[in-house]
C-alpha cells in the first residue's frame, strides 16, 4: 500500500495543515505542507518552570501551554505568511499525556477550526511519532518503529497509516525515565539524559556488571527499573564514590541500556518479518534517540538484519508539533467532531497485550 487514506487520485500535495502539541512540557506549533515542507515550526520548552522541582510538574506544564500556545501560532502563521483559510485543517494531539495540557492544545485547536470553518482533527502522540519517519524520509509501509522517549519505549511496526501493531512496550520505566532517575542518582541536573551521555564521556564501561534487563527473554517488551536498581546498589557499594567512578557508572549504564534496546529490537525484527516479509527499514524516534550509544547499537542491528536505518533529525526526535500536523495530513479525510475528547491513555494498538502477564518475567 504507498498510500493512505487519500487514495484513489493520490493526496493533494497542497494541502497545508496547523498542528499543535502540548501533551507533556513542550508547547509547539507548526504549519506542515503535504509535499513534506515545513513552512515553520515553533518548540517553547518549559525546561526552566520545571527544573526546580526535578521533573515534570503537571499543573505547571497546563499554566504555561495556557500562556505559550497562542502566541506560538501566531508565530507560526506569520511566519509561514498564511491565513487561517489557506488551512486544510487545524491539529490537536488530544492523547495520550497530562490531560491539563491535551485540554488546552485541544480547545484552542477546536476553537481556531470553528472560527475559521476549518476541519480539526484529533491526533494521537504516539501515532505524530510513529509517522515522522514519512516526512523525514519518505520510509514506505511496512517499517519497525522503536520509539523511545521519557513517556514512552515502544516496538511499533506501522503497516499503513492507522494500522500499528505494538510488539513491545516497557513494563515498568520507559527508557528516558530510567536515564533521568540515574542521572539524578549520579547528581546530575534533569533532564538527565544528556546530562549523563556528557559525563559518561571516557568512562570505562566496562568496569561495573550491570544486568541487560529482558535480554534473552521471550517477547519484545522492556524493563529498565531492575538496571536502575543496579546503579544504585552499585553507587551504594561506592561509598564516597568519586568523579572517576561515578563516569564509570554512567557509561555502564548508558551500554547496558543501548544493549537492552538493541536486543529486545533484534528480536522485533523478527517478529515483524513473520508478519510483514516486505520490511526493509528500522526507525528509531524520541528524545532518547538523540543518544549516540543507543543509535550505534540500533544502527547495528539494522545492518546485521539487513534494513535500512533511519533517525529523524533530533528536532523532530522530541516532541515537536510538525509530527502532529504530518500525521494529520496522512489521515486525510474530513476531521474529527469539536466533541472529540482528550485522552490521558490512548493505545496506538488497541489489540495489544497489556505487558504484564504477557510472558514477560517482571
Ligand atoms: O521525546 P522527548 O523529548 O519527550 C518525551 O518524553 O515525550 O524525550 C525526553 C527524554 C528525557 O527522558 C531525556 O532525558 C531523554 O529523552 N534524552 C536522552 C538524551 N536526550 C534526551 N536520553 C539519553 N541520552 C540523550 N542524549
Ligand atoms: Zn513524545
Amino acid at each position: 500500500m504507498a498510500e493512505g487514506p487519500n487514495t484513489p487520485g493520490g493526496p493533494d500535495q497542497t494541502a497545508i495543515m496547523l498542528g499543535l502539541e502540548t501533551s507533556c512540557d513542550e508547547t509547539a506549533a507548526a504549519v506542515v505542507r503535504r509535499d513534506r515542507t515545513v513552512l515553520a515550526a515553533r518548540v517553547a520548552s518549559q525546561l526552566a518552570a520545571h527544573a526546580p522541582f526535578g521533573g515534570v510538574v503537571p499543573e505547571i506544564a497546563a499554566r504555561a501551554h495556557v500562556e505559550a500556545l497562542d502566541h506560538a501560532v501566531q508565530a507560526v502563521m506569520a511566519e509561514a505568511g498564511l491565513g487561517f483559510a489557506d488551512l486544510a485543517g487545524v491539529a490537536a494531539t488530544t492523547g495520550p499525556g497530562l490531560i491539563g495540557g491535551l485540554m488546552v492544545g485541544a480547545v484552542t485547536g477546536k476553537a481556531l477550526a470553528a472560527a475559521h470553518a476549518r476541519p480539526f482533527v484529533a491526533v494521537n502522540h504516539l501515532e505524530g511519532h510513529v509517522l515522522t519517519p514519512r516526512l523525514t524520509a519518505d520510509v514506505a509501509f511496512p517499517y519497525l518503529v522503536l520509539l523511545v522517549s521519557g513517556g514512552h519505549t515502544q516496538l511499533v511496526l506501522a503497516e499503513g497509516v492507522g494500522r500499528y501493531r505494538r510488539l513491545g512496550t516497557t513494563i515498568d520505566d520507559a527508557a528516558g525515565e530510567a536515564f533521568d532517575k540515574v542521572a539524578k542518582l549520579l547528581g546530575l541536573g534533569w533532564p538527565g539524559g544528556p546530562a549523563l551521555e556528557r559525563f559518561a564521556e571516557g568512562g570505562d564501561p566496562a568496569r561495573f556488571a550491570l544486568p541487560r534487563p529482558l535480554t534473552g527473554q521471550p517477547g519484545c517488551h522492556f524493563s529498565f527499573s531492575g538496571l536502575k536498581t543496579a546503579v544504585l546498589h552499585a553507587l551504594r557499594r561506592e561509598a564516597d564514590a568519586d568523579e572517576a567512578t561515578r563516569r564509570d557508572l554512567a557509561a555502564g549504564f548508558q551500554a547496558a541500556a543501548a544493549e537492552a534496546l538493541a536486543a529486545r529490537t533484534r528480536r522485533a525484527v523478527a517478529l515483524a518479518r513473520d508478519r510483514a516479509p516486505g520490511l526493509e527499514r528500522l526507525a528509531v524516534v524520541g528524545g532518547v534517540a538523540a543518544n549516540r550509544a543507543v543509535r550505534a547499537e540500533l544502527e547495528a542491528v539494522a545492518a546485521a538484519a539487513g534494513l535500512g536505518f533511519h533517525a529523524p533529525p533530533l528536532a523532530l526526535c522530541g516532541d515537536n508539533a510538525v509530527m502532529i500536523a504530518w500525521a494529520a495530513l496522512e489521515r486525510g479525510g474530513a476531521g474529527d467532531p469539536l466533541d472529540a475528547p482528550v485522552r490521558a491513555r490512548w493505545p496506538l494498538d488497541p489489540a495489544a497485550e497489556p505487558a504484564v502477564g504477557a510472558g514477560v518475567k517482571a
